[in-house]
Order: C-alpha cells, then structure tokens, then sequence
C-alpha cells in the first residue's frame, strides 16, 4: 500500500478506537505523506482541535514562517502530533497519554519514512531521546531507531519568549543541508554508536 491510503487507513482506525484518551476531535498529521522531515508537536491545541488539522493557530503560523524561511512549503513537509486530541485546558499531556496514542505515532512514522524527524519542545523530545534536555539539545543531531533526530524549541515557547528565535532559526537552517548530506550523516551516526556501544568481552576460549 502507498502512503497516502495507509494514512487513510491508520486515520479510520484511530477514529473507531475509542480506548484512546481524551474526547476532544481527533487531529491527524498533514502533509505530503512521503515527506522528508516530519515534525512532530506534542499534541492539539484550541485552534486545531476546532478545524481538526496541526499546527493551524500561532504556533502553527511560526512554524510556516519557518519552515518558508528555507525555501520549503509547509505541503513538502509532514505535520503530526504524539498525542492527536487536545487535553482539556490545553494543560501538558499524562504520561499515560502518550503511552496511549505511541502506537499510532510510530505506525504513521513507519508509513511516512521521514529521513529527518524534528520533534517541536521537550515533550516530543522525550517521546525520541528520553534523556534529552530542550536547552541543551535543540539543533544538534541524534540518531534515534535508525532516524535522524534533530529536536527544536516549540514554536508556542518562541512566541512566548523571543530571545529563542534566533536559536530556532539557526536550527531549522540546518535543515536542508541535513537532507543533502543524510547519507553521510547517518553513516557517521551509526559509526559513533558502535565505537560507543559497550564493548562485549571476548570469550577467552
Ligand atoms: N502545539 C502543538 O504541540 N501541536 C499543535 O498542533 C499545535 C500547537
């Protein structure tokens, strides 16, 4: 199956599961389904759960900024959340939240094929690089289940403090470069991964 019906597919069944969390609308990702980069925010707020798409009030408008300060159309590119209904009071999501709606957010990962994911503030972060801390690890580069990850500051934490524009700018200027060189990037990834895994000691016989 192509992309665009397994999307389809994975939409229908997300709708008919009603042991998902949270009653708000149902918030699929957009965009082109065989895109590149996906971003990835942690989950709808007022503006999405009423016209039932990502990324559509303010955060979403910097976000377009963004993404056409490099040349690219918000179309090219894919659109999702972790978790895909708004919790009441846009308060952040429960742990048990995102563990719910994790299987849909790593089949749709798995149908889109992205080479880059940007997971948009520290809790999509979480969800790809437990470990991981927002002001120290926006714009560099991980390697995550065989993905380039490269986490960035939540457009929402931009609007709200303007002194981490820059920064989310520099880090989505890297984006198109990460793209061109994802071959050589990954091979270098995986390199330091295995000089970095823990060394299984030889049997002596
Ligand atoms: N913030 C998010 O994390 N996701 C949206 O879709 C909108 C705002």
């Amino acid at each position: 199956m192509t992309a665009l019906p397994a999307l389809e597919e994975l939409e229908a069944q997300m709708v008919q599961d009603l042991s998902l969390p949270l009653k708000s609308n149902l918030v699929f990702g957009e965009g082109n389904p065989e895109a590149k980069v996906l971003f990835v925010g942690e989950a709808p707020g007022a503006v999405e759960d009423e016209q039932k798409r990502p990324f559509v009030g303010r955060a979403g408008q910097l976000l377009n900024k963004l993404i056409e300060n490099i040349g690219w159309r918000r179309e090219d590119v894919y659109i999702t959340n972790v978790v895909k209904r708004r919790p009441p009071e846009n308060r952040d999501p429960l742990p048990e939240e995102i563990e719910a709606y994790k299987p849909y957010l790593e089949r749709e990962i798995a149908i889109v094929n992205p080479k880059i994911i940007v997971p948009l503030g520290r809790f999509a972060m979480s969800y790809f690089l437990p470990d991981g801390k927002i002001s120290r690890d926006q714009g560099a580069v991980f390697l995550s289940k065989g993905i380039l990850i490269m986490p960035a500051y939540h457009p929402a934490a931009a609007l709200r403090n303007p002194n981490l524009i820059a920064d989310l700018k520099d880090a989505f200027a890297k984006l198109p470069k990460l793209i061109e060189k994802h071959q050589e990037i990954m091979e270098r990834k995986l390199s330091e991964a295995q000089e970095n895994a823990p060394k299984t000691p030889h049997s002596l016989f």
